[in-house]
């Protein structure tokens, strides 16, 4: 009998062992899994205690750290709330799920998409320090920002309330197509450019727009999780592709059966800081031209580069190149802008920009019109240029605490650009572990191996991201991860 707040005993939580046969699900993945069942069909009632992390680990043979991990993924889900007592089953607020009427192979098929898209996931709580990809928000000018807004607003006329063009405001593609060919020496007219719901509705655009469930498609390894999530939505049969000091490793052998979409960050690999080679850049373009592939090109933080010459883009290497140039404001701005864009290549421009049209609606027009002032009176310009020194400031002493505090072998990754370095890490410091410590402790690293679908021991690390936390804060912030590190041996 379990009573309401009264602590649940783990042979009741686990009524069967955990499968630990060779090729099993990850016991956290299991015991995840167990305890949402579990709490979903009402064999718990809401305020009953799990038992606690120690003791569920020494029941079931398993780390503690898997327990946790565990714990804190339910509580992101709500299946769960921890407070100081420990752990409790949430009070849900609809009925038990029994039995899902309906098709089973259809609903497995969709629970298997899900679980794909949602695996290795990390629960997200704002920016604390760390974080990956969050700009320097208390840097914005939101005043010059605010202006524009209020100008957009006066001076529109209430048409402007109507669905604008649903590739995005006419003047906002021509100021992108006109920056992009300037500054990242991408070959556009603004009829190419498509205004998206930041890099990730360009993503799944492009999956939408050009690819067949099962087709196959290559991701970076490690890599974005966003771009991972695209394609495991569209049912793509997802292969990942290494990646080195030079960017991602295509084995000759792969191409015997050439993908649909080949995903790469060329500029500055996510996560791990690579920059393509350009003997890398024009066989992978050729190769794809050959094969009839197209390379999505994610440019998603080129402005900020900090050692050596800016790059040019991959998609202005050659006249017709086979790629879908995807870019955001997402770093250049303010994540919560969402407005990103995508070029696409004129030999698919044409029935392709017709779909996508039909797919779009064309809103946040007073959003684009601003921004679109933004870049033509050269305040973006501007605020860029700023933004270039502070991540730089910001990235050098992010490095210098590394080298002073960290106290433990390490590799740092990356930082020819953009908002985050990436630290390899020996295997004795588990990162999922360290990075869910980590967040105990007030700050966000993401755990290398996140990024990775089938994590080798080389991507056991931390990625830090720098562009939100002022550069002083570092050396207190590297102790403190120090800190973490040495109770782990
Ligand atoms: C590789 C990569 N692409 C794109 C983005 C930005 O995505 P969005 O424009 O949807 O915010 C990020 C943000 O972290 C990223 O790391």
């Amino acid at each position: 009998m379990i009573f309401d707040g009264a602590m649940i005993s783990p042979a009741a939580l686990l009524a069967s062992p955990l499968d630990r046969r060779p090729g099993a699900p990850p016991r956290q993945r299991q015991l995840i899994q167990r305890l949402r069942s579990a709490i979903l069909a009402g064999q718990f009632p809401a305020g009953a205690r799990l038992p606690s992390s120690r003791t569920l680990s020494e029941e079931l043979g398993i780390s503690r750290n898997t327990v946790l991990i565990a714990y804190e993924q339910l509580t992101a889900e709500g299946y769960v709330v921890a407070d100081r007592q420990g752990t409790r089953v949430a009070a849900l607020s609809r009925a038990p799920v029994r039995s899902a009427p309906g098709p089973a192979a259809p609903a497995a098929a969709a629970a298997r998409r899900l679980e794909r898209i949602t695996q290795a996931r990390q629960p997200r709580a704002g920016s604390p320090p760390f974080t990956a990809g969050t700009p320097a928000l208390d840097q914005f000018p939101l005043g010059a920002w605010r202006r524009a807004l209020e100008r957009a607003l006066r001076e529109s006329p209430a048409a402007t309330l109507d669905y604008g063009d649903p590739l995005g405001e006419p003047a906002l593609r021509e100021a992108i197509a006109q920056h992009l060919r300037v500054s990242r020496g991408v070959r556009c007219e603004a009829a190419g450019v498509v205004i998206t719901e930041g890099a990730q509705g360009a993503l799944s655009l492009c999956v939408q727009l050009l690819t067949n469930p099962g087709d196959a498609a290559w991701l970076e390894d490690p890599g974005y999780r966003g771009a991972k999530a695209a394609f495991y939505a569209g049912d793509l049969d997802v292969t990942g592709m290494r990646v080195d000091a030079d960017g991602i490793v295509i084995p000759e052998s792969a191409w015997t059966r050439p993908p649909r979409l080949i995903q790469t960050t060329p500029s500055h690999q996510y996560p791990t800081g690579a920059v393509l080679s350009l003997a890398r850049r024009l066989d992978l373009l050729e190769r794809a031209r050959r094969a009839g592939a197209w390379i999505i090109e994610d440019d998603y933080d080129s402005e900020f580069r900090h050692l050596g010459e800016p790059i040019a883009a991959m998609q202005g290497l050659l006249p017709d190149a086979p790629v879908l140039y995807v870019g955001t404001f997402s770093k250049t701005m303010f994540p919560s802008l969402r407005l990103g864009f995508l070029v696409l290549p004129q030999a698919i421009a044409g029935a392709t920009l017709t779909a996508a049209a039909e797919m779009l609606r064309g809103g946040r027009r007073l959003d684009q019109l601003s921004m679109a002032a933004f870049i033509g009176n050269g305040q973006f310009a501007r605020h860029l240029g700023r933004m270039r020194r502070l991540y730089r400031e910001r990235q050098a002493a992010l490095r210098d605490a590394l080298a002073a505090h960290l106290g433990v072998d390490h590799e740092v990754l990356g930082g020819h650009g953009g908002l985050h370095l990436t630290l390899r890490l020996p295997p004795e410091f588990p990162d999922r572990a360290l990075a869910a410590q980590a967040r105990q402790a007030g700050m966000n690293p993401g755990a290398l191996s996140s990024f990775a679908l089938a994590p080798r021991p080389e991507d056991n690390g931390l990625v830090l991201g720098y562009g939100n936390t002022d550069a002083s804060r570092y050396p207190a912030l590297v102790k403190r991860l120090a800190r973490l590190l040495r109770q782990m041996t």
